[in-house]
């Protein structure tokens, strides 16, 4: 792995994102993005259940079929799922990687740094005083890359996974092609995501999902799984609020095809 170029509050940068990226950058917003996606995956008792549980029932399906020693994903942002794998394989080590600093930052600070965290949600109607259960998992670390460039060596790790990514990437095959550098031969990678593509030329790239799924036979992956359904209902507040996502669920391996 590429040692990180910089660490801000212990997150260290593999990419050095500038002031102008970050101001820029959407996902470097608090309110609308840092503290809704705490709520959405660290709030569980809020709304009955954890509402993007359809994506950790989708992990189930595909087991790998070696033990797992590295475990990465892509796009993590508070990091939820990346947590749920590295308490399932604890000798695993795991790395959630995110483009976000904000992000990132509250991902450590539930997961590693194991603060005490009170979300103030009342602009949803939701309670001002939230506070967020804490866990510190030694086999966690999260850093800050960009998908296109990771810092793992090629064919290094042995399961990759990624939620509501793919469609915010301005290249999303260079994202695949990425995950697939650093996958080892018989490793897998698990995919989520709307496709709810915020590029008009992505829509004509990738829709309907069938170009999605030549296109990753293309790049040399084998289809393990595709589901074309996925429902996950994310809730907006108290009043029960909420936006539908249907998204594809892909469980790839490489095919060895093109030879690398
Ligand atoms: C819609 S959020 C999804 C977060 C989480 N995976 C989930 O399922 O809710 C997209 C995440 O991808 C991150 N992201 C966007 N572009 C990225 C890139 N080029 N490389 C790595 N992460 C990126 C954002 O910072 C954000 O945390």
């Amino acid at each position: 792995m590429q040692e990180p170029l910089l660490h801000r509050r212990d997150i260290p940068f593999f990419h050095n994102k500038t002031e102008q990226e970050i101001q820029q950058d959407p996902y470097e917003r608090f309110d609308p993005m840092v503290l809704r996606q705490s709520a959405l995956h660290l709030a569980d008792d809020l709304w009955g259940s954890y509402p993007m549980q359809p994506i950790i029932d989708f992990s189930k399906i595909i087991p790998s079929t070696s033990p797992l020693k590295n475990i990465v994903e892509i796009g993590c942002g508070v990091g939820r799922w990346i947590a749920q794998w590295a308490k399932e394989f604890p000798n695993a080590n795991c790395w959630g990687m995110d483009y976000s600093y904000q992000m990132l930052k509250r991902a450590n600070e539930v997961w590693i740094k194991g603060d005490l965290i009170q979300l103030n949600l009342s602009r949803y109607g939701l309670p001002s005083n939230f506070q967020i259960e804490k866990t510190v998992l030694n086999n966690l670390h999260f850093g800050l890359a960009k998908a296109a460039t990771l810092p793992f060596n090629d064919q290094s790790q042995d399961l990759v996974v990624s939620s509501f990514l793919l469609d915010r990437l301005d290249d999303p095959i260079a994202g695949l092609k990425e995950m697939k550098r650093i996958l080892k031969p018989d490793g897998r990678i698990l995919m989520i995501s709307p496709l709810n593509f915020s590029r008009a030329k992505h829509w004509e790239t990738f829709h309907p999902p069938i170009k999605i799924y030549k296109t990753l036979v293309d790049l040399g992956f084998k289809i393990l799984d595709w589901q074309e359904d996925i429902l996950i209902e994310e809730p907006l507040d108290l009043r029960g609020n909420s936006v539908n996502w249907k998204c594809i669920g892909v469980a790839l391996g490489n095919s060895g095809y093109p030879p690398s």
